[in-house]
Parts: structure tokens; C-alpha cells; sequence
């Protein structure tokens, strides 16, 4: 039963990524937020958020992160100055979004991100340079696989991708996702390939892996030598599932490609049971002993479990009860408790938003059902979880 429910939840984000691909944009309806202006739950509207700051309780811990857009800029700027120290653009740098054509940068939004967090003494995750969704057709066009020439110009334009991304950020940037998502969801492969949407294996093989962290490496040390140190994470999601494949593949890097990788970021896009603590330790246990850093990229915790019977079978929406919303903040806690017990290897704890006003989750895998993933409720008030996060770095 256990395993045909992590099975399952498996599916689940397979099912709950096939929209990542059409990433909205900020600001549009699609991007997560409720339409509507009547909020079911929300059990701490009338909560202040007068008490300290996470950012201030985990000082000594590790910087506390989360994704934003422009939205997040206009409509939660007084939680993001308080309470956080490190931020990802949601989208914004995604290639597709800052490089829709080849002689063509779309600065705008990152830039905002990126002045925002130096204006408020802020580091930024660089999200991402390689991933199999969100890349725009110019890259692979004219590429064929197994034609060395047309390969090297795949290749020349990533390293164009890369630097210019570097040259842009790199005062601001101290970690970057340089690949995200490229092991398969079955066990049995160690990469996501063609038929699992990946264009660049399809094209290049695992070489692509080696391209982008070499390439980002290089560019890091080209803008100011030794800058690189630290800074080049791979990042999945399912991370109790695959560690041994990235590990995998990060021992191929290093003893074939000459290629060290600093960190693994772990998504953590979980949901109130899954994955048990047990399994994480286990998952970070590994990493730790192969010498690598941790991060948690983009943690939240849906309240749905669509796939407990082991095939999708998706949940009705429900109201954010206060049963609920302990619940979800007793998850919270054990995930911080796990997250404070490792914190000499973790590098970031990020939340993938602020507010359940604004979260993927609320379009996927169900277009349209709210969820409460976040820390903040849909009127940006502080749920049970905020409280609860504190009390762990304060026990
Ligand atoms: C993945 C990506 C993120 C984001 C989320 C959900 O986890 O890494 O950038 O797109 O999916 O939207």
C-alpha cells in the first residue's frame, strides 16, 4: 500500500508537471492565483503578522528563499522584506521567458527580481539554465542528432545562454540551477529521454548534462576567478526516489567529464504525508556522504493526495478546515526539525510562493481547485504553519 501510494504521488507530479511546460505568465489568471474573490477556509484571516521573522529565527541556519514574480513584487512586498533573505524567479529566467528568440534577451522581469533582491540585500537562485520545458525553438532548430556540427552550434548557443545570464546576475546569483529535471520518472532509465519530452537528450545524449555545467563554470570563474565555488546545484523533484541516480550521474560527471557539481537541490513540492522524514534523512544521508551540499528549491505542501489509491483519481476541493490547517502546520514542522538537524549541509530552504492566493497548485493537477500550499492564505494572512516554522527555530 505504501509503495503504490509514493508510486502514485509519483504520477501525480508527472501529471502535475505536464503544465510546467506553458508556464504562465505572471500576472495572467493561469498563474496559480484564485479567481475568485471569496476565499474557502482560511482559518487565520484575522491572524497579524506582528510576531518575528523567519528570515531573523533561521538566521544561524540557513537563508530562507522563495519564488516570486512581478506579482509577488506588487502584492506581497511587505512579507517578502520581512520574512525572506533569498529569492527564485518563478519564471522569469526561464529560457523561453528572458531568451525567446536568439538575438533576442527579454530582460525586464528578472531584472526587477534581481534589483528588488539587491535592494534589499537579498541573494537570488538562478532558475534555471537546462531543463526539458520552457525552452524556446530557436535553440534546437537545425539540430540533428549524431551531426557533430549542428551539435557544436546547440552547444554555442547555451554557452551564449549561459554567459549572458552570468554576466547579467552574477553579482546577485549565489547558487544556479544549472540542470533541473533531467532523470527519467522511471526507475529503470537514469535519464528522462526523448520520449519523456527531453529535446536535448534526444539531440545530445547525456552530454548535454556535462555542456551546461562546464559551461557555467567556466563563465562563473571568465567573470571573477573563483566566484564559481559553491554555486552549481542540479535539481529534481522526487529526490527520496532518484538520489541514486543523480549521484550517478554526478560520480559520471566527475570521473568521466572532469565535471565537480556543488549541490542538490531537492524541490520538495510534497504533500502532507509524503515523503516520510525517514526517506528524506536517508536521501540527504547519501548525498552528505558523496560530499555534496543540499538546498530545498521549492518547497510546498499541497493538501491533496490524488493518487492514494494508486491511480489518479482527483480529490474534490476542500475548504482549508482548522483540522487542516494543523495538520498542514504539523508537516511543516517536521520537515523544519529534519531541515534544522541537517542544517550544516543545507544551503536554502525555498518556498515556491508566498501567498495561496498565487500558487501552481491551484491549476494543477485540477485546473481551477484551490489548494492552501503556502504560508500565507489567499488574503495574505499567516496560516497555523508560520507560527509552527518559528516555534521550530525557537523550541
Ligand atoms: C518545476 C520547476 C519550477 C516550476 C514548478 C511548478 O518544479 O522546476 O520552475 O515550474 O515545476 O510550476
Amino acid at each position: 500500500m505504501k509503495q503504490e501510494f509514493t508510486c502514485g504521488f509519483v504520477l501525480s507530479f508527472l501529471l502535475a508537471c505536464s503544465g510546467c511546460a506553458t508556464n504562465p505568465a505572471p500576472g495572467s489568471d493561469s498563474a496559480g492565483g484564485n479567481s475568485g474573490g471569496s476565499m474557502p477556509g482560511g482559518n487565520a484571516a484575522n491572524t497579524p503578522d506582528n510576531g518575528p521573522a523567519l528570515k531573523t529565527a533561521y538566521a544561524s541556519d540557513f537563508p530562507i528563499g522563495t519564488a516570486v514574480g512581478a506579482w509577488h513584487l506588487d502584492n506581497v512586498t511587505d512579507i517578502l522584506t520581512k520574512h525572506f533573505n533569498h529569492l527564485t524567479a518563478e519564471n522569469a529566467m526561464k529560457t523561453e521567458t528572458i531568451h525567446p528568440a536568439e538575438a533576442t534577451f527579454n530582460w525586464v522581469e528578472a531584472d526587477r527580481i534581481a534589483k528588488f533582491g539587491r535592494d534589499n540585500g537579498m541573494k537570488l537562485a538562478g532558475h534555471t539554465f537546462v531543463w526539458h520545458r520552457a525552452q524556446p525553438a530557436w535553440l534546437f532548430s537545425g539540430v540533428t542528432a549524431g551531426d557533430a556540427t549542428s551539435l557544436a552550434t546547440l552547444k554555442a548557443r547555451l554557452k551564449t545562454h549561459i554567459e549572458a545570464l552570468i554576466e547579467r546576475y552574477g553579482d546577485v546569483v549565489d547558487n544556479w540551477d544549472i540542470v533541473n529535471e533531467a532523470i527519467s520518472d522511471d526507475s529503470a532509465k537514469r535519464y528522462r529521454d526523448g520520449a519523456e519530452g527531453s529535446q536535448w537528450f534526444a539531440l545530445a545524449g547525456e552530454e548535454y548534462i556535462a555542456w551546461a555545467f562546464q559551461l557555467a563554470r567556466e563563465a562563473l570563474e571568465t567573470r571573477e576567478p573563483g566566484s564559481s565555488k559553491g554555486k552549481l546545484y542540479y535539481n529534481d523533484y522526487s529526490m527520496t526516489l532518484k538520489v541514486d541516480r543523480v549521484l550517478a550521474m554526478a560520480a559520471w560527471l566527475k570521473n568521466d567529464k572532469g565535471i565537480t557539481i556543488d549541490g542538490i537541490g531537492f524541490q520538495g513540492h510534497y504533500n502532507l504525508t509524503w515523503p516520510s522524514v525517514k526517506d528524506l534523512q536517508a536521501a540527504f544521508d547519501k548525498i552528505i556522504a558523496a560530499g555534496y551540499r543540499i538546498k530545498i528549491s521549492e518547497l510546498d505542501l499541497t493538501v491533496y493526495s490524488d493518487y492514494h489509491t494508486g491511480s489518479f483519481k482527483p480529490q474534490p476541493m476542500v475548504n482549508f478546515t482548522p483540522e487542516l490547517e494543523t495538520q498542514q502546520a504539523q508537516r511543516y514542522r517536521e520537515l523544519f526539525e529534519l531541515f534544522r538537524a541537517n542544517k550544516q549541509h543545507i544551503t536554502s530552504v525555498t518556498f515556491w510562493g508566498v501567498s495561496d492566493e498565487r500558487s501552481w497548485l491551484n491549476n494543477e493537477p485540477v485546473k481551477g481547485r484551490t489548494d492552501y500550499p503556502l504560508l500565507w492564505d489567499a488574503m495574505h494572512k499567516p496560516k497555523a504553519a508560520l507560527q509552527t516554522i518559528l516555534d521550530v527555530a525557537a523550541p
